[in-house]
């Protein structure tokens, strides 16, 4: 039944074209009252996705519902949830007002609706202006502008904040966040988090199709936000230790250890532990936007001209690379999936983050 809750829900979505898996088991769901940023690289499968919960293309399998059904179910669509998924498709001898107009009248609105939203999304005065001269930003808000006209309760933007310049992007931030603060509901991709960093309240970030993570963005940015370098004598009796810890460790071509989600001072307690000479220590605080890298590097790992992971397996020391009994690396919240690419790590010193080796 259409429950009026104003959630979106995906379960166990994939979708296959032909041989490319583009989405892989997505499950998240979307409350309202709050702007949720669905985050990726290009090519991570958002698109797909939202085209999925529009009901513009069948799943291979899962469900998406919106309102506690799947969208070709709702009665009164445009009213439930204005989308935008691309915002070049305008007629460019139409005016702004006339391209509305025709929506209007499609959705049996009143008249004045296509001025009231122009209003909204602060193009009142380029009512009259034909849509061909207007810029990538104003095509963005003219696209905004149709999707606010059945006037819904759920906004799905497929990167909005593309094109805007950043006084543009404050707009859309402030527009989002008060939408939202009416208890509506927004989905919004991008793959930049900068853009959306001080826009979104949750995040799901995808990287190949897969979650990678799925929860609140400030518990992401207070989960992991240091990572160790180190050099000790013995590097496999202190990876033991660690991987019995329930922590994980890489090696680093140049035979220093990363140990991330930690700090020096726990690293030195274990080394102590374990009876391993410290040579080298050294701490690094992530910010988010190297946490969002790290989480989405595993991307393009195929494509990279680059060398293994890890050194070669005869090496005694080589880790297993997967992660310790915790399954996830401490301070990492429960909508945390790890996956395998996640902690390779790039041999470039600005930041240790590079790509993978
Ligand atoms: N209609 C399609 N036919 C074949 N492959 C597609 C199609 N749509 C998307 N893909 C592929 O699915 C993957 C995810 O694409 P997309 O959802 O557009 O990602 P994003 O929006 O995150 O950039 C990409 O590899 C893309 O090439
Ligand atoms: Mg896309």
């Amino acid at each position: 039944m259409h429950d009026g809750s104003g959630r979106i829900l995906v379960q166990g979505l994939h979708k296959s074209f032909g041989p490319i898996e583009a989405v892989h088991n997505l499950n998240f769901s979307v409350e309202p009252g709050s702007v949720t940023g669905f985050l990726g690289p290009n090519g991570s499968g958002k698109t797909t996705t939202l085209r999925m919960i529009l009901g513009l293309i069948r799943p291979t399998s899962g469900t998406a519902y919106v309102n506690g059904q799947p969208f070709s179910r709702l009665p009164n669509p445009a009213t439930v949830v204005g989308a935008v998924l691309d915002s070049q498709g305008f007629h460019s001898g139409q005016t702004a007002r006339t391209h509305l107009r025709c929506y209007v009248a499609a959705l049996n609105l009143p008249d004045q609706q296509a001025d009231r939203v122009l209003e909204l999304v602060g193009l009142s005065s380029a009512a009259t202006r034909k849509t061909g001269g207007f810029s990538l930003g104003m095509r963005q808000r003219l696209a905004l502008a149709t999707a606010l006209l059945g006037d819904p309760g759920i906004l799905i933007l497929d990167e909005p904040a593309n094109g805007l310049d950043p006084e543009g992007i404050a707009w859309l931030r402030g527009f989002l966040k008060s939408f939202a603060s009416t208890g509506r509901t927004v989905l919004v991709s991008s793959h930049l988090l900068r853009e959306m960093e001080h826009t979104v309240d949750n995040v799901v970030i995808v990287s190949r199709g897969r979650c990678v993570y799925n929860g609140d963005l400030e518990q992401l940015r207070a989960g992991q936000h240091s990572r160790v370098f180190t050099r000790v004598s013995d590097p496999a009796a202190l990876v033991t230790l660690l991987n019995q810890e329930g922590m994980t460790a890489e090696y680093l071509p140049d035979g220093r250890l990363v140990i991330p989600g930690t700090d020096s001072g726990r690293v030195a307690d274990l080394a102590l532990r374990a009876g391993v000479a410290v040579q080298e220590m050294q701490d690094e605080n992530l910010d988010l936007e190297q946490i969002f890298f790290q989480l989405t590097s595993g991307q393009y790992t195929g494509a990279a001209p680059t060398g293994p992971a890890h050194p070669p397996t005869a090496d005694p020391w080589a880790p297993s690379g997967h992660p310790g009994p915790g399954g996830h690396p401490p301070g990492l919240g429960q909508g945390y999936q790890r996956t395998s690419e996640q902690y390779r790590y790039g041999q470039d010193d600005n930041g240790g983050h590079g790509g993978n080796v």
